[in-house]
């Protein structure tokens, strides 16, 4: 049996007020034509008056309307986020209640721009194992929380939005997924939290000796990137996530008819692609208007799919990703 899953519904999110490679020329050292062609990055959406969870809220109920279910009958919410508004309560908890999902558990996940497609592969176990039928799969970013606007490297990179999806199972489905983290390079792209100690107990120089030289530069509060080790470990472990996914189900990378990467860079994803020898008709891309939206990035191009109708019955679809931590991983689905 396949044990395959189906998207009964989706839905994005995406903030009104937009960032032009132009309008970040005004106060940094940087131009449309360094940004476009190193990224292929136009503009990005920000998300100036709302908190992040507004935007998750937003997305999961297009998700729930076009699902045709009653938000009763979602029995758990994943939500994929790298930057919460609260520690706790959790997004998913925010969420949970604004749409009204009386019956369902919720749970945040941090897999960093690969948290939609850990989340869906949790959402496929959950319907597998227990008495739930319909998971909502959250993806709410709000990286202008976490940009440093002065650092040229990293602003320019990074669009605000959301973006969900209801899941129900599909016995009958292919399905594979492939997932992994290489924690040892995590601080070649890290975002540290800032604690503010009142505490006269806390230690606060054994702490910085504990964690060691590995951290010291890190800024807190801000994203920190090397990006040409980020583009590295990326274009290598975009191909191999694929094609382990797809050897695992005895099918081949050319079997693929959709490919939807992480949107992080079109250089890096034109690479890896190439590695693949997959076409790049086959590819989605849509960050020349969104810029990287972490988690989101993946289920925006999902939904905007969905909503031209491109997604069509019977059609093998991979997800793949990789991000912070580092985590990657890709999840094959047919239609
Ligand atoms: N405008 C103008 N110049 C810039 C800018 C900018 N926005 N950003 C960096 N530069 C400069 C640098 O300061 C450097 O100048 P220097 O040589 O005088 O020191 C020069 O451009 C080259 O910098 P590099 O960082 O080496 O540029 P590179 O060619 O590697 O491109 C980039 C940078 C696009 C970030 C690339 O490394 C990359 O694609 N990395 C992958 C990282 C990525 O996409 N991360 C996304 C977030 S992570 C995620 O989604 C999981």
């Amino acid at each position: 049996m396949a044990k395959g899953i189906k998207f009964l519904g989706t839905g994005s999110y995406v903030p009104d007020f937009i960032v032009t490679n132009d309008m970040f020329a005004e106060f940094l050292e940087t131009s449309d034509e360094w940004i476009s062609t190193r990224t292929g990055i136009k503009s990005r959406p920000i998300n100036t008056d709302k908190p992040n969870y507004y935007m998750g809220v937003q997305a999961a109920k297009k998700a729930i309307e076009q699902s045709e279910i009653s938000p009763l009958d979602i029995g758990l919410i994943i939500v994929t986020t790298v930057n919460p508004d609260f520690y706790f309560p959790s997004m998913s908890c925010l969420i949970q209640h604004n749409i009204g999902a009386d019956n369902a558990m919720a749970i945040d996940v941090n897999a960093a721009c690969t948290g939609f497609i850990y989340g869906v592969d949790m959402a496929r176990r959950y319907l597998y194992t227990d008495d739930i039928d319909y998971v909502l799969v959250v993806s709410s970013e709000m990286l202008s929380n976490q940009v440093n606007y002065a650092d040229r490297s990293t602003a320019v990179l990074f669009g605000d939005g959301a973006a969900a999806t209801i899941i129900a199972r599909d016995e009958n489905k292919l399905y594979s997924s492939f997932l992994g983290a290489k924690g040892e390079d995590g601080t070649l792209l890290s975002c540290r939290v800032k604690y503010v100690n009142t505490s006269p107990y806390k230690n606060e120089e054994a702490i910085e000796e504990f964690l060691g030289d590995k951290f010291k530069d890190i800024n807190p509060d801000f994203i920190h990137m090397n990006g040409r080790e980020v583009y590295k470990f990326a274009v290598d472990a975009l191909p191999n996530s694929v094609s382990k996914a797809c050897e695992k189900v005895g099918i081949s990378p050319d079997d693929i008819d959709v490919l939807i990467p992480h949107q992080a860079n079109l250089r890096i994803i034109e690479k890896a692609v190439s590695n693949l020898k997959i076409p790049m008709e086959k590819v989605f891309v849509n960050l020349e208007k969104h810029g990287n939206t972490s988690s989101a990035s993946i289920p925006t191009c999902l939904d905007e799919m969905n909503r031209k109708g491109l997604l069509k019955e019977n059609q093998k679809l991979c997800f793949v990703g990789f991000g912070g931590g580092f985590t990657y991983g890709a999840v094959i689905v047919e239609l």
